[in-house]
Protein backbone atom coordinates (compact mmCIF):
# COMPACT_ATOMS: atom_id res chain seq x y z
CA UNK A 1 0.00 0.00 0.00
CA UNK A 2 1.13 3.32 -0.45
CA UNK A 3 0.94 5.23 2.30
CA UNK A 4 -0.99 9.15 1.63
CA UNK A 5 0.91 11.94 3.51
CA UNK A 6 -0.52 15.14 3.27
CA UNK A 7 0.87 17.73 6.17
CA UNK A 8 4.38 17.96 6.89
CA UNK A 9 4.12 16.55 10.59
CA UNK A 10 2.91 13.58 8.77
CA UNK A 11 5.87 13.31 6.79
CA UNK A 12 7.89 13.55 9.67
CA UNK A 13 6.37 11.30 11.81
CA UNK A 14 6.27 8.65 9.13
CA UNK A 15 10.40 8.90 8.24
CA UNK A 16 10.96 8.68 12.10
CA UNK A 17 9.36 5.73 12.54
CA UNK A 18 11.34 3.98 9.50
CA UNK A 19 13.69 1.51 10.76
CA UNK A 20 17.31 2.33 11.38
CA UNK A 21 19.46 1.52 8.45
CA UNK A 22 16.95 2.12 5.57
CA UNK A 23 17.69 4.41 2.95
CA UNK A 24 15.29 6.52 1.89
CA UNK A 25 14.83 7.61 -1.92
CA UNK A 26 12.31 10.13 -3.30
CA UNK A 27 10.90 11.44 -6.49
CA UNK A 28 9.32 14.66 -6.67
CA UNK A 29 6.75 15.42 -9.32
CA UNK A 30 4.00 17.53 -10.36
CA UNK A 31 1.44 14.73 -11.04
CA UNK A 32 -0.09 13.80 -14.58
CA UNK A 33 2.37 10.83 -14.57
CA UNK A 34 3.57 8.77 -17.29
CA UNK A 35 5.86 6.37 -17.90
CA UNK A 36 8.61 8.72 -17.64
CA UNK A 37 8.50 9.43 -13.82
CA UNK A 38 7.17 5.87 -13.25
CA UNK A 39 10.59 5.29 -14.78
CA UNK A 40 12.27 7.46 -12.04
CA UNK A 41 10.30 5.60 -9.44
CA UNK A 42 11.44 1.92 -10.44
CA UNK A 43 15.33 4.01 -10.74
CA UNK A 44 14.61 5.11 -6.88
CA UNK A 45 13.33 1.50 -5.61
CA UNK A 46 16.81 -0.12 -7.53
CA UNK A 47 18.75 2.32 -5.51
CA UNK A 48 16.90 3.13 -1.71
CA UNK A 49 15.18 0.21 0.05
CA UNK A 50 12.44 2.33 1.23
CA UNK A 51 10.78 5.03 -1.65
CA UNK A 52 8.42 8.24 -1.05
CA UNK A 53 6.97 10.41 -3.98
CA UNK A 54 5.88 13.96 -3.80
CA UNK A 55 3.06 15.62 -6.14
CA UNK A 56 2.46 19.45 -6.05
CA UNK A 57 2.12 21.45 -8.88
CA UNK A 58 4.54 24.06 -7.35
CA UNK A 59 2.46 28.01 -8.65
CA UNK A 60 6.07 29.18 -7.68
CA UNK A 61 7.08 27.93 -10.50
CA UNK A 62 4.92 28.82 -13.25
CA UNK A 63 5.16 32.15 -15.23
CA UNK A 64 2.38 34.75 -14.86
CA UNK A 65 0.90 33.59 -18.23
CA UNK A 66 2.03 30.17 -17.98
CA UNK A 67 -0.75 26.69 -17.60
CA UNK A 68 -0.69 26.65 -13.68
CA UNK A 69 -4.27 26.79 -13.86
CA UNK A 70 -5.22 24.01 -16.80
CA UNK A 71 -2.32 21.92 -15.61
CA UNK A 72 -3.20 18.47 -15.65
CA UNK A 73 -4.53 17.04 -12.11
CA UNK A 74 -5.70 13.63 -12.43
CA UNK A 75 -4.89 12.76 -8.88
CA UNK A 76 -6.55 9.34 -8.78
CA UNK A 77 -4.75 7.43 -11.89
CA UNK A 78 -1.79 9.14 -10.16
CA UNK A 79 -2.33 7.15 -6.85
CA UNK A 80 -2.94 3.89 -8.89
CA UNK A 81 -0.09 4.26 -11.20
CA UNK A 82 2.53 5.17 -7.79
CA UNK A 83 0.45 1.76 -6.05
CA UNK A 84 1.03 -0.29 -9.05
CA UNK A 85 5.34 0.66 -8.87
CA UNK A 86 4.97 -0.38 -5.21
CA UNK A 87 6.36 3.31 -4.24
CA UNK A 88 6.02 3.09 -0.40
CA UNK A 89 4.38 6.60 0.69
CA UNK A 90 3.59 9.79 -1.67
CA UNK A 91 3.70 13.32 -0.39
CA UNK A 92 0.57 15.70 -1.69
CA UNK A 93 0.70 18.91 0.01
CA UNK A 94 -1.69 21.94 -0.49
CA UNK A 95 -0.82 25.04 -1.15
CA UNK A 96 -1.04 26.37 2.10
CA UNK A 97 1.11 23.33 3.64
CA UNK A 98 4.21 24.62 1.66
CA UNK A 99 3.82 28.24 1.60
CA UNK A 100 2.17 29.59 4.96
CA UNK A 101 1.04 33.01 4.46
CA UNK A 102 3.69 35.53 4.30
CA UNK A 103 6.31 33.21 3.25
CA UNK A 104 9.18 35.37 2.16
CA UNK A 105 12.07 32.93 1.78
CA UNK A 106 13.23 31.54 -1.44
CA UNK A 107 16.27 29.64 -3.05
CA UNK A 108 18.27 31.38 -5.89
CA UNK A 109 20.63 29.55 -7.61
CA UNK A 110 22.38 32.82 -10.09
CA UNK A 111 24.52 30.91 -12.58
CA UNK A 112 23.50 27.44 -14.16
CA UNK A 113 19.71 28.48 -13.91
CA UNK A 114 20.53 31.86 -16.05
CA UNK A 115 20.78 31.25 -19.35
CA UNK A 116 18.11 28.46 -21.94
CA UNK A 117 14.61 27.87 -19.81
CA UNK A 118 15.98 30.55 -17.15
CA UNK A 119 16.40 33.47 -19.81
CA UNK A 120 13.05 32.69 -21.32
CA UNK A 121 10.87 32.03 -18.34
CA UNK A 122 12.08 34.58 -15.38
CA UNK A 123 11.49 33.68 -12.00
CA UNK A 124 10.86 29.42 -12.93
CA UNK A 125 13.86 27.94 -11.55
CA UNK A 126 13.29 30.34 -8.11
CA UNK A 127 10.22 28.38 -7.96
CA UNK A 128 11.63 24.99 -8.56
CA UNK A 129 15.09 25.45 -6.28
CA UNK A 130 12.66 26.58 -3.53
CA UNK A 131 10.37 23.85 -3.67
CA UNK A 132 13.22 21.16 -3.81
CA UNK A 133 14.97 22.19 -0.72
CA UNK A 134 12.18 22.70 0.96
CA UNK A 135 10.88 19.25 0.09
CA UNK A 136 13.75 18.06 0.87
CA UNK A 137 14.30 19.38 4.38
CA UNK A 138 10.45 17.66 4.91
CA UNK A 139 11.22 14.42 3.63
CA UNK A 140 14.83 14.33 4.44
CA UNK A 141 15.78 11.83 1.35
CA UNK A 142 19.42 10.19 1.36
CA UNK A 143 18.77 10.40 -2.80
CA UNK A 144 16.56 11.99 -5.13
CA UNK A 145 16.05 10.91 -8.44
CA UNK A 146 15.64 13.63 -11.29
CA UNK A 147 14.90 13.04 -15.28
CA UNK A 148 17.37 13.98 -17.67
CA UNK A 149 14.67 15.45 -19.67
CA UNK A 150 14.77 18.22 -17.32
CA UNK A 151 18.48 18.64 -18.52
CA UNK A 152 19.30 22.54 -17.17
CA UNK A 153 16.85 21.23 -13.94
CA UNK A 154 19.08 18.33 -12.87
CA UNK A 155 22.11 20.75 -13.09
CA UNK A 156 20.45 23.28 -10.98
CA UNK A 157 19.85 20.98 -8.26
CA UNK A 158 22.87 19.81 -8.60
CA UNK A 159 24.28 23.14 -8.05
CA UNK A 160 21.69 24.12 -5.31
CA UNK A 161 22.64 20.86 -3.41
CA UNK A 162 26.55 21.17 -3.85
CA UNK A 163 26.38 24.87 -3.15
CA UNK A 164 24.42 24.70 0.03
CA UNK A 165 26.15 20.94 1.26
CA UNK A 166 22.44 19.69 0.92
CA UNK A 167 22.82 15.90 2.29
CA UNK A 168 21.04 14.47 -0.38
CA UNK A 169 22.78 12.41 -3.41
CA UNK A 170 21.16 13.53 -6.74
CA UNK A 171 20.19 10.70 -9.52
CA UNK A 172 19.70 11.49 -12.56
CA UNK A 173 17.28 9.33 -14.69
CA UNK A 174 17.31 8.54 -18.74
CA UNK A 175 14.60 10.26 -20.76
CA UNK A 176 11.75 7.37 -21.72
CA UNK A 177 10.63 8.66 -25.21
CA UNK A 178 7.48 7.74 -27.38
CA UNK A 179 8.42 5.41 -30.55
CA UNK A 180 8.26 8.39 -32.91
CA UNK A 181 11.07 9.81 -30.38
CA UNK A 182 8.92 12.19 -28.47
CA UNK A 183 9.97 12.51 -25.19
CA UNK A 184 6.99 11.87 -22.73
CA UNK A 185 5.63 15.13 -21.12
CA UNK A 186 2.52 15.72 -18.41
CA UNK A 187 2.00 18.75 -21.23
CA UNK A 188 1.69 16.46 -24.36
CA UNK A 189 -1.86 16.41 -23.30
CA UNK A 190 -2.16 19.63 -24.58
CA UNK A 191 -1.36 18.87 -28.28
CA UNK A 192 -3.56 18.93 -31.35
CA UNK A 193 -3.33 15.63 -33.29
CA UNK A 194 -1.69 18.00 -36.25
CA UNK A 195 0.98 18.81 -33.54
CA UNK A 196 1.33 15.54 -32.10
CA UNK A 197 2.10 14.71 -35.50
CA UNK A 198 5.27 17.03 -35.93
CA UNK A 199 6.35 17.00 -32.62
CA UNK A 200 8.89 14.35 -33.32
CA UNK A 201 10.79 16.24 -35.45
CA UNK A 202 12.20 17.91 -32.22
CA UNK A 203 13.75 14.56 -31.00
CA UNK A 204 14.64 14.09 -35.02
CA UNK A 205 16.47 17.49 -35.07
CA UNK A 206 18.61 16.78 -31.97
CA UNK A 207 19.85 12.87 -34.04
CA UNK A 208 20.61 15.28 -36.77
CA UNK A 209 23.09 17.54 -35.33
CA UNK A 210 23.72 14.22 -33.10
CA UNK A 211 24.92 12.54 -36.03
CA UNK A 212 26.78 15.14 -37.52
CA UNK A 213 28.89 14.90 -34.57
CA UNK A 214 29.38 11.33 -34.54
CA UNK A 215 30.44 11.66 -38.11
CA UNK A 216 33.35 14.35 -36.94
CA UNK A 217 31.29 17.84 -36.97
CA UNK A 218 33.17 19.40 -33.36
CA UNK A 219 31.90 23.13 -34.17
CA UNK A 220 29.24 23.99 -32.29
CA UNK A 221 27.14 26.36 -34.51
CA UNK A 222 27.40 24.06 -37.12
CA UNK A 223 26.08 21.26 -35.04
CA UNK A 224 23.29 23.83 -33.78
CA UNK A 225 22.45 25.14 -37.68
CA UNK A 226 21.98 21.39 -38.65
CA UNK A 227 19.38 21.36 -35.82
CA UNK A 228 17.53 24.47 -36.57
CA UNK A 229 17.06 23.39 -39.88
CA UNK A 230 15.51 20.32 -39.40
CA UNK A 231 13.09 21.95 -36.89
CA UNK A 232 12.34 24.76 -39.35
CA UNK A 233 11.15 21.89 -41.99
CA UNK A 234 8.08 22.90 -39.75
CA UNK A 235 6.29 26.14 -39.96
CA UNK A 236 4.35 25.43 -36.64
CA UNK A 237 7.57 25.50 -34.44
CA UNK A 238 8.46 28.88 -32.57
CA UNK A 239 11.90 28.00 -31.75
CA UNK A 240 12.99 29.50 -27.99
CA UNK A 241 16.22 28.00 -27.97
CA UNK A 242 18.42 25.51 -29.93
CA UNK A 243 21.90 25.35 -27.98
CA UNK A 244 25.16 23.81 -27.43
CA UNK A 245 26.45 23.68 -23.85
CA UNK A 246 28.52 22.24 -21.11
CA UNK A 247 26.59 19.85 -19.67
CA UNK A 248 26.91 20.86 -15.88
CA UNK A 249 27.58 24.47 -15.93
CA UNK A 250 25.42 25.43 -18.97
CA UNK A 251 27.99 28.06 -20.48
CA UNK A 252 27.86 27.82 -24.25
CA UNK A 253 30.74 26.02 -26.16
CA UNK A 254 32.43 26.76 -29.50
CA UNK A 255 33.80 23.45 -30.40
CA UNK A 256 32.65 20.14 -28.33
CA UNK A 257 35.36 19.16 -25.99
CA UNK A 258 36.64 15.37 -25.52
CA UNK A 259 33.86 16.08 -22.42
CA UNK A 260 30.96 15.82 -24.76
CA UNK A 261 28.53 18.47 -24.59
CA UNK A 262 24.67 19.11 -23.77
CA UNK A 263 22.07 19.65 -26.93
CA UNK A 264 18.78 21.21 -25.75
CA UNK A 265 16.27 22.41 -27.35
CA UNK A 266 12.80 24.47 -26.23
CA UNK A 267 10.23 25.51 -29.08
CA UNK A 268 6.74 26.34 -28.53
CA UNK A 269 4.48 23.98 -31.27
CA UNK A 270 0.89 26.11 -31.30
CA UNK A 271 0.96 27.25 -27.35
CA UNK A 272 2.44 24.09 -26.05
CA UNK A 273 5.91 24.53 -24.79
CA UNK A 274 8.21 21.42 -25.92
CA UNK A 275 11.67 20.86 -24.29
CA UNK A 276 13.92 18.26 -25.17
CA UNK A 277 18.07 17.23 -25.52
CA UNK A 278 20.50 14.55 -25.89
CA UNK A 279 24.03 14.54 -24.56
CA UNK A 280 27.15 13.77 -26.55
CA UNK A 281 29.29 11.19 -24.99
CA UNK A 282 32.89 12.38 -24.29
CA UNK A 283 34.97 10.47 -26.79
P1 LIG B 1 7.50 17.13 -13.40
O1 LIG B 1 7.47 17.91 -14.66
O2 LIG B 1 6.26 16.44 -12.94
O3 LIG B 1 8.64 16.08 -13.55
C1 LIG B 1 8.99 15.25 -12.46
C2 LIG B 1 10.26 14.50 -12.83
O4 LIG B 1 10.00 13.65 -13.96
C3 LIG B 1 11.37 15.48 -13.25
O5 LIG B 1 12.59 15.06 -12.65
C4 LIG B 1 11.39 15.32 -14.77
O6 LIG B 1 12.66 15.58 -15.35
C5 LIG B 1 11.01 13.85 -14.92
N1 LIG B 1 10.51 13.54 -16.27
C6 LIG B 1 9.56 14.20 -16.99
N2 LIG B 1 9.42 13.66 -18.21
C7 LIG B 1 10.32 12.64 -18.29
C8 LIG B 1 10.68 11.71 -19.32
N3 LIG B 1 10.08 11.70 -20.52
N4 LIG B 1 11.65 10.80 -19.05
C9 LIG B 1 12.28 10.79 -17.83
N5 LIG B 1 11.98 11.65 -16.82
C10 LIG B 1 11.02 12.56 -17.05
O7 LIG B 1 10.07 18.58 -12.89
C11 LIG B 1 9.12 18.82 -12.16
O8 LIG B 1 7.95 18.10 -12.19
C12 LIG B 1 9.14 19.93 -11.12
O9 LIG B 1 9.93 20.97 -11.60
C13 LIG B 1 9.64 19.46 -9.73
C14 LIG B 1 11.07 18.94 -9.77
C15 LIG B 1 8.70 18.38 -9.16
C16 LIG B 1 9.61 20.67 -8.75
O10 LIG B 1 8.34 21.22 -8.67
Amino acid sequence: MTVILRTIAEVRAWRRALPAGQTLGFVPTMGALHAGHISLMELAKRRASVTIASIFVNPLQFGPNEDLAKYPRPIEKDLALLEAAGIDAVFLPGVANLYPDGASTFVVEESVSAPMCGAVRPGHFRGVTTVVLKLFNIVQPDLAVFGQKDAQQCAVIERMVRDLAVPVEIVRGAIVREPDGLALSSRNVYLSPEDRAAAPLIHASLQAAKAAFEAGQRDASALAAIGRKVLGQDPRFTLQYWDVRDPQTLTSIDTVPTGGALLAVAAYLGSTRLIDNIVLAPF
